[in-house]
């Protein structure tokens, strides 16, 4: 079969774990006849470089065209980037959130899960480790603080700035349904974290949710504070399954929980609507301190092009193969610097690929 894939190869270490993802993408054609056509598409920094702007009309239609995007990531060093200078609708951050909402991608899917091979690398004690963790972060995400209005003004000579947090019920109901239609094909379990006990945004978050749990009986839902969850991730990972929270929590629980599997280089993520196109990218950013040093962990970009493989294309024998190829080469001890312990073979960005696409 042929499909169009979208890339965005973004800014920082985006263009070198992208490279390794295709790489492990061409193994995959290879191996099981498929044809996958790339179209390059801009984003970010890359984007503001050639045309002055974060994100275009041209890159949002050639990216509906495609069957799915594969990404890298976006952004750059605040301190010492020009696109910093920017106005902040200018700025590459300010793209990713366009695009996500121009392609309605409501729907961000990241899973942290700990492989046994990188029990080493996970900071948890050993005895909280040992039961080892398979979660999925449902994150909403073209809604609440990042979309909502905000101002900087002066009142009566105090510099004063203001974001709103607002979410309609049909903003929820949509990602509560989608948390528990997956619920329902993993462990049927769904903990929805908000700050109920504050914010009337959470309040009407806790009703959808709770009106959403009745069409699926066989799903144990649950409520935790977000400041309580941040804590139970870290002492009990094991009693997650499915977590579904808004916008701003759902960005900071995934980078508490990628730490946790060892590393933020080893979480990918999908971001979908309601059709099988998909936006996949590494839950990371663009890590410009290590950037151009051929030491960025490819294999949460690589993980996110098997979640394009199964969710967009439907190709969940080859997801299958490109995870089973993940796991063996942690099996064979190979880590780059994020995951590295004691015994195991050191080995770069371009090297990772490589390996992980020898496997398949
Ligand atoms: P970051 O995730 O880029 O980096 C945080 C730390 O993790 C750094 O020390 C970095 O070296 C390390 N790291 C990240 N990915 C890694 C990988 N694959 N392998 C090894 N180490 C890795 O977060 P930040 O420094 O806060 O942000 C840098 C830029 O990235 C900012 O411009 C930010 O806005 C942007 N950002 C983009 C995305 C995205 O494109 N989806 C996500 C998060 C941050
Ligand atoms: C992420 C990133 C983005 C977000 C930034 C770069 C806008 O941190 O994808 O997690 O906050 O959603
Ligand atoms: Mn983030």
């Amino acid at each position: 079969m042929n499909y169009k894939i979208g890339v965005i190869s973004g800014d920082g270490i985006g263009p070198e774990i992208v490279r390794e993802a295709r790489k492990v993408l061409d193994a995959v054609c290879k191996k099981y006849e498929h044809e996958f056509t790339y179209t390059d598409l801009l984003l970010g920094g890359a984007s503001i470089d050639v045309h002055g702007v974060p994100l275009t009309d041209e890159t949002i239609e050639n990216a509906k065209k495609c069957d799915a995007v594969l990404m890298g990531s976006i952004g750059g060093d605040a301190k010492t980037s020009p696109w910093y200078k920017l106005e902040p609708s200018k700025r590459p951050e300010a793209g990713l959130l366009g695009i996500r909402k121009a392609l309605n991608l409501f729907a961000n899917l990241r899973p942290a899960y700990l492989y046994d091979e990188l029990r080493a690398a996970c900071p948890l004690r050993d005895d909280i480790s040992a039961e080892g963790f398979d979660m999925l972060i449902m994150r909403e995400l073209t809604g609440g603080l990042y979309f909502g209005a905000r101002k900087t003004e002066e009142i009566d000579g105090v510099r004063t700035a203001t974001d709103t947090l607002s979410y309609n019920e049909n903003e929820i109901r949509r990602i509560a349904k989608r948390a528990f239609d997956i619920a329902m094909k993993r462990r049927k379990k769904v903990c929805s974290v908000d700050k109920a006990n504050v914010l009337d945004s959470s309040r009407l978050w806790r009703q959808v949710v709770e009106e959403v749990a009745k069409d699926y009986p066989e799903v144990t839902l649950s409520h935790m504070y977000v400041d309580n969850c941040a804590m139970q991730l870290v002492m009990n990972p094991a009693q997650f399954d499915v977590i579904l929270t808004e916008n701003m929590f759902g960005d900071i629980l995934s980078d508490e929980a990628s730490m946790v599997t060892g590393s933020i280089g080893m979480l990918s993520s999908a971001s979908l609507n309601e059709t099988k196109f998909g936006l996949y990218e590494p839950s990371h950013g663009s890590a410009p301190d290590i950037a151009g040093q051929d030491k960025a962990n490819p294999i949460a970009t690589i993980l996110s092009a098997a979640m394009m493989l199964r969710y967009s294309l439907d190709l969940d024998k080859e997801a299958d193969a490109v995870e089973a190829a993940v796991r063996q080469v942690l099996k064979d001890g190979y880590r780059t610097g994020d995951i590295m312990s004691d015994g195991c073979t050191k080995v770069g960005t371009k090297e990772m690929g490589t390996l992980i696409a020898e496997r398949l």
